[in-house]
């Protein structure tokens, strides 16, 4: 039977996500020259940086693994091993020296997550989780919020650049929730919300038009931490959808059930 060795796949993702924190950490104190992806979609010679020093350490050790990576794309291997990975989410606030930006590496084994690793910066917290064994932030567990109710809750979501379709019906739902809850937060960074869900900070997350790098790893965190983890439309979520609702257990279906009526 082939064993999957998830310890040492954590060891090898923390590993290389310390060693991109170094190279963004080191940068963030200069200024940036950003290149424009999209209108407002910006990419720095540090996400590029970050990138190639995640990727050379997992290669170290994982030669015929195949890698996703936001800025230069899939590789041709096609290993049933596949590393996703953001090097810096969060970029247009790292250009703007907004604290709120991390690195993210997810390990996906036949389209199943098995091990997620986020360092939040500039605090450097990092939050690490492997497929049925919990979750885990600066050594301690972490769990999803108890909140049992909608209008007690915090909730984050995030803006896309692809001011698209979607963007009313976000917008629609961006009033709705501000209206009928707490609150509702915009960091910045999809990776750290669904981290801040995982650990209760939030109560709940939802957003359109995500990539698979901005999620791989934040879902297996989030799920480990005991929150539901869907799309919009009450389904099983996957990384290649276009949306995401992620929630803890009690307010998931009353966060849908407000949903639903925008999406139809
Ligand atoms: C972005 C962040 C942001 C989300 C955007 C993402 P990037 O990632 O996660 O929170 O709203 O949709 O693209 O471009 O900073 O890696
Ligand atoms: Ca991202
Ligand atoms: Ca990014």
């Amino acid at each position: 039977m082939h064993l999957i060795d998830n310890d040492k796949i954590l060891n090898v993702a923390v590993e290389a996500a310390l060693a991109a924190s170094n190279i963004i950490m080191e940068a963030s104190g200069r200024s940036k020259i950003a290149i424009h992806k999209g209108f407002t979609d910006l990419v720095t010679e540090t996400d590029l940086h970050s990138e190639k020093i995640i990727k050379d350490i997992i290669r170290s050790f994982y030669k015929d693994h195949t890698i996703l990576a936001e800025e230069t794309g899939k590789d041709s291997s096609s290993s049933y091993y596949l590393w996703i990975i953001d090097p810096l989410d969060g970029t247009t606030n790292f250009v703007h020296g907004y604290p709120s930006y991390a690195v993210s590496i997810g390990l996906y084994y036949k389209n199943v997550p098995q091990v997620g690793v986020v360092l939040e910066m500039p605090k450097l917290k990092l939050y690490t989780a492997i497929k049925d064994q919990g979750v885990w932030c600066e050594g301690e567990k972490i769990k999803a919020s108890n909140t049992k109710n909608i209008h007690k809750s915090l909730l984050v979501t995030g803006f896309g650049y692809n001011h698209d379709e979607n963007w009313d019906t976000n917008m629609k739902l961006f009033r709705h929730f501000t209206d009928i809850t707490q609150g509702v937060r915009r960091s910045g960074s999809a990776a750290i919300d669904l981290c801040h869900v995982a650990s209760g900070l939030a109560d709940g997350f939802w957003e359109f038009d995500l990539k698979p790098w901005d999620t791989a790893a934040g879902i297996l965190i989030a799920k480990e931490a005991g929150c539901m983890v869907k799309n919009l439309n009450g389904e099983s979520y996957s990384i290649y959808d276009n949306n995401i609702l992620v929630a803890n257990k009690n307010i998931y279906n009353q966060m849908l059930a407000e949903i639903t009526p925008y999406l139809n």
